[in-house]
């Protein structure tokens, strides 16, 4: 053995190591190979939740109209179930909903989570939302450039969750949807076809607040809505 291969193995034999492997798949042990090909980009909708997720973002800090100027405290998205067969869609939120960032909240809305519960669902299998985002000022009705602005939002709203059935709750939501005039005793208690889905007007839960005769013909409205979700019509 010549002089300088005796003295790296001594080395070696100083470092603990007391042997060398000649089989072929020890040779190319910490030989440098091509790094990991990049996972392939993680698609962007991959669920209902992240899609809607991705809308909040896009809508992000709202200066589109001019509610960004009159006192709204901040923007009222939506919430419930991103999955949900059935969807709410209201008007704007009032005061209690700017104060704490989610629709039907107040009184009105509290009076609609009972109309939830008495066709056996809650808050958390539906979705609800609103055709306006912000307050308007003193609950005044929502102004055309206001509803231009912010209706796509809801439209994108409506594609993702993909319900089965959208409750548009009182006259405002009700025209706004189905892009008519007409009042809402002549549209309440008919069925549209509206995008994917049934679209059943009713009366606003704040209406029945003031009106509490009109909750018969909502209770009839929500019997249909339970029909249509168990497959019964
Ligand atoms: N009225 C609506 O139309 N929407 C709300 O979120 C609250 C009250």
């Amino acid at each position: 053995m010549n002089e300088d291969l005796r003295a790296h193995l001594e080395f070696f034999e100083e470092l603990g190591i007391d042997g060398v492997r000649l089989e072929p798949e020890w040779r190319s042990r910490g030989e440098k190979t091509a790094p990991e090909p990049a996972p392939d980009p993680v698609p962007l909708f991959h669920s209902e939740k992240d899609a809607l997720k991705t809308i909040r973002e896009d809508l992000g800090d709202c200066t589109r109209c001019k509610l960004h100027t009159l006192g709204r405290k901040q923007i009222v998205f939506g919430v419930g179930n991103p999955d949900a067969d059935l969807m709410f869609v209201g008007e704007a939120p009032g005061a209690d909903e700017d104060i704490q960032g989610e629709p039907f909240v107040g009184r009105a809305g509290q009076l609609l989570t009972k109309i939830i519960e008495a066709i056996g669902l809650g808050r958390e299998d539906v979705y609800i939302a609103n055709v306006i985002k912000c307050r308007p000022p003193g609950n005044r009705n929502p102004e055309p450039d206001e509803v231009e602005q912010c209706e796509p939002f809801l439209f994108r709203q409506i594609d993702n969750v993909k319900p089965k059935v959208i409750v548009a709750l009182g006259k405002f939501a009700a025209q706004c949807l189905l892009r008519t005039n007409d009042p809402i005793t002549r549209i309440r208690g008919r069925e549209f076809k509206y995008r994917d889905a049934i679209l059943i007007p009713t009366y606003h839960p704040a209406y029945l607040l003031r009106t509490p005769s009109a909750k018969r013909e909502v209770w009839e409205d929500m019997k249909r809505v339970r029909a249509i979700l168990n497959d019964e019509d």
